[in-house]
Parts: C-alpha cells; structure tokens; sequence
C-alpha cells in the first residue's frame, strides 16, 4: 500500500503517519503538507530517517502539486485542515480555502486519476451541538463555526462525488482528540503548558461545556479501520465515548500537576460555543471497531509527556512570535 497523507504534519496526521509505519511493514506514505503554522516536521522525527517515508511541501488547493505527489498511490487520507475553531471565528477566510477548496481539489485528483480510495477525516463539529442523546450518520449536519461549517462543506462535496461520479470516498467523523505533539493552542496541551509555566488557565463560559475525548492513537487506528474496511460513500463516527466537561478536563490537569483550581481564570465564553458534542457510533462498533484507550490514563499520560517534552511546545510558543500574537490578539479581548 501506497499512501498519499496530506496533512501528515499535524497533530492527528503524524500520529497517524508515525503508527502506520510501525504497524505495516509493506506500507510507504507519502507526507504532503504546506506546514501551516500548525504543520510541524518535528512530529516527523521518529520517521524522518524511515525509507517508506518520504515528505512533499505542497498545498492541497494547489492541483499540479498534488497530482505530483499522488503519482503511484493506491490511496489518499486528508487530515489537512484549518482546525482552530477561534481562529475560525476571528478569520475565517483560511479555513473555506483549505477545508472545502482543498477538499474539492483532491477529490478532482482522485477522480481524474483513478485512485481507488481516499479517506476524508472530518469531525463530529459538523452535526452541531446536542443537548440529549447522540448524533447518528445519517443526522442532519448543523454546523456552529465557520470552522464546523467549512468542514461541512468539504463532506458535502465528498459525498456528492460519490453519488455523482462514484468516487471511492469514505468520510470518519472524530470527536475532541488528545495526546503528544498537539499544538498548544487547543484546551489539553494550552491548559497543561501554560500550568507547567505558571501560567492561568483560561477556562470559558462556565465551564460546562462537554466534548468527547477520544486518544489520537484510537483515532488513528479508526481512520485506519475505515480506509481497509470502510464502505465507499459511507460516513463513519469515530467517538471515544469519553464525555467530560472542560471542568472535568482541567481538573484532572490541574491533579496531575499537583495545582489547585486558584489556577484556573474564567473569561469571556467563545462566541456560538457548542455546548455539548455526542457521537453515536455503534456503525463503526457493528463492522468491528471500538476505541481501545482508558481515558484517565491516557490523559494522565498526556500530560507527562508534555512535562517531561518541554522543548518540543517551547519552540511552539516562544519561538517565531506567531503563537504569542494569537494568543495576544484572542485572549486579551476575553479577560
Ligand atoms: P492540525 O491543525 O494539528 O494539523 C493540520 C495540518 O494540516 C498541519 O500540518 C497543516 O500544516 C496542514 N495543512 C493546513 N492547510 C493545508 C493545506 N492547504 N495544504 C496542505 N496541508 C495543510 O490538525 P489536527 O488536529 O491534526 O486535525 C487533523 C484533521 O482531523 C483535520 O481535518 C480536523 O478537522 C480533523 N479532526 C480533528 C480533531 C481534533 O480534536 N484535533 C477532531 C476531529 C477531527
Ligand atoms: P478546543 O480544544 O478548541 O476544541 P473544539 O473547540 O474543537 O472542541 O476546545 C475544547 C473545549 O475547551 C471547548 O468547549 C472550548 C474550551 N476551551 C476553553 O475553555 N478555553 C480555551 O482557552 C480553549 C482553547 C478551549
């Protein structure tokens, strides 16, 4: 198998990239990412010297580009994607170029070149929020952010391939994913990085708002399962069925490192903040797949290894600048 991985230097797409070469010998990926700021060739490392592994620097909006990479490969899986939901809400415009236009131009390359398979890695942000119960595939989606809602749109162009051209697509639906090498602008590894440097934690609203944390190895292991198993067409829910809400969450943060809750700083909510995301995914359960890691132990695990890698997020937030003006230019306006 062949693999063209197009966001692979993320934080899900390196996990990813990192577990598939461990676990399938005849596996070769090819890694095609622009290395946005969120794209980080350090999460590559531990395959970096890896002859089954070879990287492009490229943009999933850009056709020749991509047509270049995806010479020989048996298949595509795109984890590219603006994914900050507050970065969506204070400029969107990245976010429709790379998670529909982007979208669109891979599935124009799979299309034109006969590809036998590409997965579409997507999120359970699409449904929306749900107060009660849990969303089901066939669900309406009913997104909140622009970020949701350019998600959205790249599913909906996946699946109009399918019906119109027959493209062999399948699209997973993850939940809030953990683990290593997450950039530290999302609420485990900025909570646990700003704690270990003596910093608040931001926590919003009230507190109460739940998501469904699910380990990135599961979730790779899900995106796996859906690329040899899944059905073309189809959408599969990838949940953890680990509902918490972020109090829940920094409370366990804040035990691990032996902090009290003086740490925590309430600020203003996020606007349109989803309360509450529920996967049901008894489909994925059905063909053969449930998640595989305790979530206690995960996230205690978690946290150590941002304690113990500290030179992997210190580059991150103290190195160009950029995360410093994010953080300036969002959480000055919420305190
Ligand atoms: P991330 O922000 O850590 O990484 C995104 C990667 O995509 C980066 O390496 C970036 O450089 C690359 N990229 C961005 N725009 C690109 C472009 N135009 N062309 C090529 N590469 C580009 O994201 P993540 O958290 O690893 O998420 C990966 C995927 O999983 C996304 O599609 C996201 O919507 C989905 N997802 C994430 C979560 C989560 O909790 N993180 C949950 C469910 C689904
Ligand atoms: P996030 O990690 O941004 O993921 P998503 O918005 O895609 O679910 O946020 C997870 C939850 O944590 C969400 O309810 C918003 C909340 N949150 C905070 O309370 N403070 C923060 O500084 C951040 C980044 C998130």
């Amino acid at each position: 198998m062949r693999l063209l991985v197009c966001g692979g230097a993320g934080f899900i797409g390196s996990d990813f990239v990192r577990r598939m070469l461990a676990k399938h010998a005849d596996w070769e990926i090819v890694c095609f990412d622009k290395l946005t700021y969120a794209g980080n060739l350090d999460n590559l490392l531990p395959v970096a010297e890896d002859p089954r592994y070879s990287f492009v620097h490229g943009d999933i909006c850009d056709r020749a580009a991509v047509e270049s990479a995806a010479g020989g490969v048996d298949a595509i899986v795109n984890f590219a994607a603006e994914t900050h939901v507050d970065r969506s809400i204070a400029e969107p415009e990245a976010f429709l170029h790379t998670d529909i236009l982007g979208t669109h131009t891979l599935l124009e390359v799979v299309r034109a070149h006969g590809i036998s398979r590409m997965v579409q890695v997507s999120t359970d942000e699409v449904y929306g929020s749900i107060d009660s119960g849990s969303f089901t595939e066939t669900d309406t989606i009913k997104p909140s952010s622009p970020y949701s809602a350019s998600k959205a749109g790249g599913d909906l162009q996946v699946l109009a391939y399918h019906i119109t051209y027959g493209t062999p697509v399948v699209i997973t639906r993850g939940s809030n994913t953990y683990g290593p090498y997450q950039y530290p602008e999302k609420l485990i590894p900025l909570f646990v990085t700003n704690a270990l440097e003596g910093e608040k934690v931001p926590l919003y609203g009230d507190g109460m708002n739940v998501r469904d944390w699910l380990h990135a190895d599961d979730h790779a292991d899900g995106i796996e399962f859906a690329l040899l198993n899944g059905e073309p067409g189809q959408v599969y829910n990838v949940g953890g069925g680990n509902e918490r809400t972020n109090r829940e969450i920094t409370s366990i943060i804040l035990d691990e490192l032996g902090l009290g809750e003086d740490t925590i700083k309430w600020v203003a909510d996020r606007p349109g903040h989803d309360r509450r995301y529920s996967l049901d995914c008894s489909k994925m359960a059905a063909a053969g797949w449930t998640p595989k890691v305790d979530f206690e132990n995960g996230l205690r695990e978690t946290i150590r290894w941002y304690r113990d890698n500290p030179e992997w997020w210190k580059k991150i937030k103290h190195g160009t600048g950029e995360f410093a003006e994010w953080r300036k230019r969002w959480y000055e306006e919420r305190s």
